[in-house]
């Protein structure tokens, strides 16, 4: 008996666990908390010895993180769990836009982000225009959200990177997640947003946010006509590894304006969007053809 009404409270707290990491996603866009955490790499575990690389700080590790004016403090948060935790070569490139660049460029110089390696990346909104559907009423989405889509043209001369929300707190060491096997072909590592335990058994039929359906309207055509399964797992569009490269060959900042301008006429994405805006069309391009990123 004892033991039923045990299994039965483990149940509801992993279900509210759960439940609460999904919420967090879904108000990533409005609340920069940083206290959000990301899942520990479960590859490494505290104990374990860590990693040496024998390559030295020598070799760079790039990580590209927009500075969104009106939360500059999760910009700080993100970077400094980074840089707490690793002993890597971390270069940044953070984004702006022309208009907030010396604001951030000053606002740096008198935080301690200063003796992080930085680099400014000016973004220019203009490539989004004709993008971007901007539904009335609705607070209009910041530029700097779409920047992920345009990786190979913000850092020309990098092959690889990684792409960093700021309001993501890494736990584990950056140069780990770097090292990402991304497979021959692919452009990308993300990490899924569904783990086995959760899809299958305990939150069966608690909605979809999980899933491709929570994205993408699967009423159009368009969409239907993919061929996409919509109980695919859906992926965290927030943290990546890119081989940028194979993005530049296989032009995905090209394929991801496309489906921008398509939703624009069609409305393509979901009305009850389950996650970021920028999800739908990189689920689209990135459709069975991304590599795994460990939850780190
Ligand atoms: C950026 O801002 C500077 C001065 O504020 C201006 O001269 C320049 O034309 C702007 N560039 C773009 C691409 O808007
Ligand atoms: C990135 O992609 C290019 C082109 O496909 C490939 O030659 C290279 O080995 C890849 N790099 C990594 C680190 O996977
Ligand atoms: C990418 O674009 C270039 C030039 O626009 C084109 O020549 C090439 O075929 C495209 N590659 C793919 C994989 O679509």
């Amino acid at each position: 008996h004892i033991a039923v009404i045990l299994l039965a409270a483990i149940v509801f707290l992993l279900v509210l666990h759960h439940n609460i990491l999904g919420l967090s996603d879904v108000l990533k866009s409005e609340d920069s908390d940083p206290s959000r955490l990301v899942p520990q790499n479960i590859d490494s575990p505290p104990d374990a010895p860590r990693k040496v690389h024998e390559e030295g700080p020598g070799k760079e590790v790039a990580v590209v993180i927009p500075a969104v004016e009106d939360r500059l403090g999760g910009l700080i948060a993100a970077i400094n769990s980074i840089s707490s935790n690793t002993e890597a070569n971390v270069v940044f490139y953070i984004l702006t836009t022309n208009d907030t660049k010396e604001h951030i460029r000053s606002w740096i110089d008198n935080t301690d982000l200063k003796r992080v390696k930085y680099k400014l990346v000016t973004f220019d909104a203009r490539v989004l225009d004709g993008k971007v559907r901007v539904d009335s009423g609705a607070e209009p989405v910041k530029p700097l959200t779409f920047a992920r889509f345009y990786l190979p043209d913000l850092v020309p001369g990098l092959k690889n990177t990684i792409y960093l929300d700021d309001d993501v707190i890494v736990q584990g060491d950056i140069q780990d997640l770097y090292d990402t096997p991304i497979q021959t072909g692919h452009a990308a590592a993300f990490s899924e947003d569904c783990d086995s335990v959760t899809s299958k058994s305990l939150l069966r039929g608690a909605g979809n946010q999980y899933n491709y359906i929570g994205f993408l309207d699967y009423k159009k055509e368009r969409i239907r006509k993919l061929g996409m399964k919509a109980n695919t797992c859906s992926f965290n569009p927030g943290v990546f590894v890119a081989n940028l490269t194979e993005w530049r060959r296989q032009n995905i900042t090209k394929q991801l304006e496309k489906w921008m301008e398509l939703d624009v006429v069609e409305e393509l994405y979901s009305k009850t969007l389950a996650g970021s805006i920028t999800s739908p069309p990189l689920l689209i391009v990135f459709y069975k053809r991304h590599s795994i990123a460990c939850r780190f």
